[in-house]
């Protein structure tokens, strides 16, 4: 049965149909794995009243070898209709005129949410003191920004014909060098913003999260970026007033009469159990997340730093390769968790890939439908195999007491260890 939404409900049916995305090069290795993983979590938490029926669909190297096509239109129909999918890893097509199938199946079902949870496992090898302060979900918009792929490159006849634009109508002085200029365009909407910016809010609000913090660098890019704060913070004040406490409130207590009523006004709404909306420029937050990381719950971004910020704070933990990933459209209740590494060729069949990125995936998906007792099985799990040591190579060699095991060894344990 198909997962449905409605009235802003997602409807998940005890058996959902889920579509999957073997991918190529390791996804072949670790999928099947993953499926078997998640399967006995669910058996072992429901008692076999709820299981998942998996449908492969086509994408990537797979799809052209047996179809001739990178991503058939019965893929993107599959994910349209069933709301909620995974996918491995797929090689990204070489050539003019081929899109990224990641970034494809981004804008075909306008999944504007890039949603990366950051934390640390015990055990795991990381360059920090105390990586358990480190817990962070992290929100980038996914759809707007320099990444919104509009640019001409230097030189040719459409970006002579931006620059005269820029120059003789909009009376553009700036462009150092316009003889050797590439150009991009950063799109940022009120609505981009807000859909963002209040995904962040109803997170925080439903995981019970202190704070939600909007990342930007309006210091220069007053529209754009700036725009982004503004509106967040205009957003979170007309939408739930109840709920939050802003900085932004806060400034303004704070202006009108006084620090001590502004401090008061914020330790109330923390004593209400309000959630704070704060925000810092993206160049003082990579500072301060690794001098006090225990200050950031939520974070809502732009595109570009989203991408910065959800590396850095993966690698301040070790976790760059097991980091897990979706992108979701909290409206109609689109949603797709991937692994977020390549695919690996050099390690192809070597029995060397480590599952966890895909694996911790499928548990943001369990919970993103409400199994949470079957993702809590296989976070404890992996728990119990790292902080014992037990993990793939890429990441025993950096354990103390590391003991390296085989893809397939690693697998049978986590599912033992459920
Ligand atoms: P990659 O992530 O595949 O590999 C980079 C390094 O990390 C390699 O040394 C690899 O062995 C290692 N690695 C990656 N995943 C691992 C895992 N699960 N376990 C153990 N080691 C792992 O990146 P690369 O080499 O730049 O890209 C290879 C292909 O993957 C390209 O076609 C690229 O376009 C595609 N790609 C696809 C992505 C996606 O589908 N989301 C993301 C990144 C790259």
């Amino acid at each position: 049965m198909q997962i449905t939404k409605k009235n802003g409900q997602l409807h998940v049916p005890d058996n959902p149909l889920i579509p999957f995305i073997e991918g190529d090069g390791i996804g072949k290795e670790i999928t099947p794995f993953v499926q078997q993983i998640v399967d006995a979590a669910v058996e072992k938490s429901y008692g076999g009243k709820r299981k998942i029926s998996w449908k492969e669909v086509l994408a990537g190297e797979k799809a052209f070898n047996k179809v001739g096509t990178w991503l058939p239109n019965e893929t993107l129909e599959a994910f349209r209709n069933s709301l909620v999918g995974i996918k491995g890893p797929l090689t990204t097509p070489v050539g003019e005129g081929i899109r990224s199938l990641n970034v494809a199946l981004r804008q075909e079902l306008d999944l504007y949410v890039c949603l990366r949870p950051v934390r640390w496992f015990k055990g795991v090898a990381t360059p920090l003191l105390h990586p358990e302060k480190v817990r962070v979900t992290i929100f980038r918009e996914n759809t707007e920004d320099i990444y919104a792929g509009i640019e001409w490159a230097a030189g040719t006849p459409e970006v002579n014909k931006v620059l005269t634009f820029l120059k003789e109508e909009m009376g553009v002085a700036k462009i150092r060098f316009p003889e050797t200029t590439s150009i991009g365009v950063k799109p940022v909407s009120v609505e981009g913003t807000e859909r963002l910016v209040r995904a962040a809010i109803l997170y925080a609000l439903e995981h019970k999260l202190p704070s939600v913090t909007l990342v930007h660098k309006g210091n220069i890019m007053k529209f754009t970026e700036g725009g982004f704060k503004k509106w967040g913070y205009a957003l979170a004040e007309r939408e739930f007033p109840d709920q939050t406490f802003t900085e932004h409130r806060f400034n303004s207590i704070k202006a009108e009469k006084g620090l001590d009523a502004a401090v008061e006004a914020y330790n109330q709404a923390l004593e209400t159990g309000k959630v704070f909306i704060k925000d810092v420029i993206a160049d003082a937050f990579l500072q301060s997340t690794l001098l006090k990381p225990e200050e950031y719950a939520v974070v809502a971004t732009l595109n570009l730093n989203g991408d910065y910020i959800s590396d850095q704070l993966a690698a301040m933990v070790g976790g760059i390769g097991i980091a897990p990933g979706a992108n979701i459209n909290y409206n109609s209740g689109h949603a797709i968790f991937e692994a977020t590494h390549g695919t690996a060729p050099d390690i192809v069949g070597k029995e060397k890939a480590n599952p966890c990125s895909m694996l911790l995936s499928a548990v943001m998906m369990l919970e993103y439908m409400g199994w949470n007792d079957a993702g809590r099985l296989i976070t404890n799990s992996l728990e119990k195999l790292f902080e014992g040591g037990y993990a793939t190579p890429d990441l025993a060699r950096f354990m103390e007491n590391g003991k390296s095991l085989s893809t397939t060894q690693f697998c049978e344990k986590v599912i033992e260890n459920l």
